[in-house]
This record gives structure tokens, sequence and C-alpha cells, in this order.
């Protein structure tokens, strides 16, 4: 089986190349990037000195051909394309990008700023959340693997979702925390590190790319309008992602608490915890540590979901995928654990 990484210069492709290091029954044939086209990748990158990738050498173009799997680690515009043509020639495609995620086309124009040509191919795509959509994935030709912060808030919300819990019209308060590599590697003033070290600082207020993507999917499984008042921040770690939900629901502490030992109990990257979850807890891993409390004065369930934005939130995610689709365990290679302290 032959896999390509399109982007694999980018944060999210080389935290692929990490991962798919030891996975056996493949072989990475490509890596492309424009900037580094023509290098190899350990020249480039030192880090992945002694990989056994580390002579592939960065092609400028994508091979349309050449691979069997194909993951898309692109800016979305870029995949729009990439994975219209792929999906033509047959090929099985894994998008990281939000090209093929939201299912009314009529929200790209307005949060992503290009019109969506293939709708038919849009309404094809299988959103790659895996707790959730494990069934549609197995048959998948292309996989829209979701974004970081719908990934930690919807899997901190499913099992209230799930059994539908909320009353149509409701909002569903999130506040999330994300580290500077959900922005990708690329300069961007308010990255630098005098501006970015020691700073905390919320963006996009009011219109966020990931507000649609998330209220789609709620309506997906609940069938119900419901609106995510969504309030992201950046803070000073490399990676990581922690999302707090306030919800209103009518249900005891211990029935919300079983619900969500019931709803997970089979989910192996899904960890409930005792006390707020914690970044630090899931750093290069592809859990999810989520807490739940009920506060009972206002009747609203406080969920804390934390990722690692590259891994859950992306790469490792985009692997457990894989590992669906060519029926293996869904934890292959995915069972390392976090450094720590
Ligand atoms: N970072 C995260 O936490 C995260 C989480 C979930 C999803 N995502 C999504 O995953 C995708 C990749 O994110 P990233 O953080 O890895 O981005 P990134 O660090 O900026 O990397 C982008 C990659 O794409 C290449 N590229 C850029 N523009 C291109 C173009 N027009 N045509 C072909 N190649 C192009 C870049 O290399 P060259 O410029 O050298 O070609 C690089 O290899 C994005 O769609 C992002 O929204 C990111």
């Amino acid at each position: 089986m032959y896999v390509a990484i399109a982007g694999a210069s980018g944060y999210t492709g080389l935290e692929l190349l990490r991962i798919l290091e030891n996975y056996q029954g493949i072989k990475i044939n490509q890596v492309t990037s424009r900037q580094y086209a023509g290098r190899a990748l350990k020249d480039v990158f030192p880090v992945f000195n002694k990989s056994k990738n580390q002579n592939l050498v960065f092609s400028q173009e994508l091979d349309f051909k050449s691979s069997d799997i194909y993951f898309l680690c692109l800016p979305h515009d870029a995949s729009l394309e990439v994975a219209k043509q792929l999906y033509d020639n047959g090929k099985t495609v894994i998008d990281l990008s939000a090209a093929y995620r939201i299912k009314d086309s009529k929200i790209y124009p307005n949060y992503y700023n290009f019109e969506h040509k293939f709708e038919d191919l849009l309404s094809k795509a299988v959103y790659g959340l895996p707790e959730v959509y494990r069934e549609s994935i197995k048959s998948a030709k292309l996989i829209a693997n979701p974004g970081c912060y719908p990934t930690a808030t919807i899997l901190g919300l499913y099992p209230i979702l799930k059994n539908n819990l909320i009353e149509e019209n409701s909002i569903i308060i999130v506040n999330a925390l994300s580290g500077i590599s959900g922005a990708g590697r690329h300069l961007k003033e308010d990255f630098m590190y005098p501006e970015g070290y020691s700073n905390v600082y919320a963006y996009n207020l009011t219109k966020h790319r990931h507000t649609p993507e998330m209220e789609d999917v709620v309506k997906n499984i609940t069938g119900k309008n419901i609106s995510i008042r969504f309030t992201p921040h950046i803070i000073p770690i490399s990676r990581g992602m922690l999302s707090t939900i306030t919800v209103e629901v009518d249900i005891s502490k211990k029935d919300l608490k079983d619900l969500y030992y019931q709803t997970y109990k089979d989910e192996y990257f899904i960890r409930l915890q005792e006390r707020p979850s914690r970044i630090k807890e899931v750093i290069g891993t592809n859990f999810c540590d989520i807490y739940v409390d009920y506060d009972e004065k206002n009747k609203m369930a406080v969920i804390t979901s934390a990722i690692d934005n590259l891994s859950k939130g992306a790469s490792s995610q985009a692997v457990q995928n894989m590992n669906i689709l060519l029926g293996k365990p869904e934890n292959y290679c995915l069972q390392h654990l976090p450094l720590f302290p």
C-alpha cells in the first residue's frame, strides 16, 4: 500500500510522518512541498535523521497515480481541487483541510472565501470523526478529517447530543484555547515569539470557520437547529487544545456522568477524567480527555475536553481513519502515551 502526503512540510504533514514511522504494510512514496522541492526530508528537518523516510525527497507536484492513499495536508482551497482529481482517479483520500467537511456548500464563500464547485463530491464525503461516524468511514473514498476545535467540542458534547438532551433553538457556549501550531507553519505577526510568548488573546469572536462546522455536525446528530456560541483563544504553547463547553440540560449530576461512562465505555481514545482535563496529558497522543460536571443551580452541564490539535485534532485522527479503512485495530500505531511532565 503506497501512501502520499501532500503538504508534508507543514505541521500536520510532519506529524503524519512521525506517526507513520512504525506503521507496517505501507510505504510513503511521495511527500510534496513547493518551497523544499528537490530536498531530502532529513536535510530540511533534521528531526527525521535516522527515520526510515529520511531520504524521501520533496516533490513540487503530486503524482495522482502512484499512491493508493493520499493524505492532503494542504490549505482548504488547494485541497478542494486536488481531492476532486484524486477521487476521479479512484484514489482514497483523507483530507485534513475543511474543503469537504461542511455539507452546505453556501457556507464556503462566506467562511472560506471560495465557491464550492464540487457539490456532488461534497455530498459523498464522510466526516471523519470515528467515535460518531465509524460505520460510514469503513467504506468511504473521501474522508473529511474534522477540524481541531470541532473534534474536541463534538466529542465533549456527544453523549448529550446522542441522547437528544438539548432543546431546539438552544445555544451551546464553547470557550476554547489553542496552541500556536493550530495556525500552521507560516509566518504571521501575531505568532512571532515576542508577541505570542507570555500572551493570551481571543480572536474571531463572532465569525470563526469552525462554528458552522460544529453546528452542521450537531444538526446531523440531533436533527435540531442548535447554535454554538464559540470563542477561541490563542495561548502560548506550541501544541494542545482545551474546549470548555456549557449547555443547559435537565438531568441529575449522577445521570449525566453515567451517560458519559455508558456512551464512551468502549472507546479506546476517550479518557473520562475525575478532574478537569489538562492539555499536557494528551500531547503527542490520539487521546481526548473529557471531564463532565453539572451546575445544579443553573441546570447546566459543564464539560472540558482536551486534545492535541496536531494529533487527535488532525494527523493521528487521520491515521485512526486509515486504520478503519484498512480494517486494522483502530488504535494500531496510535497507542503511545504523552511525555510527562
Ligand atoms: N495545524 C493544525 O492544528 C490543524 C488541525 C486540523 C486541521 N488542519 C488543517 O490541515 C491543513 C494543513 O494544516 P497545517 O497546519 O499543516 O498547515 P501548514 O503548516 O501551513 O502546511 C501547509 C502545507 O501545504 C503546502 N502548501 C501551502 N500552500 C499550498 C498550495 N497552494 N498548493 C500546494 N501545497 C501548498 C505547504 O508547503 P509549501 O508551501 O512548501 O508548498 C505545507 O507543506 C490545513 O487545511 C489546516 O486547516 C490544521
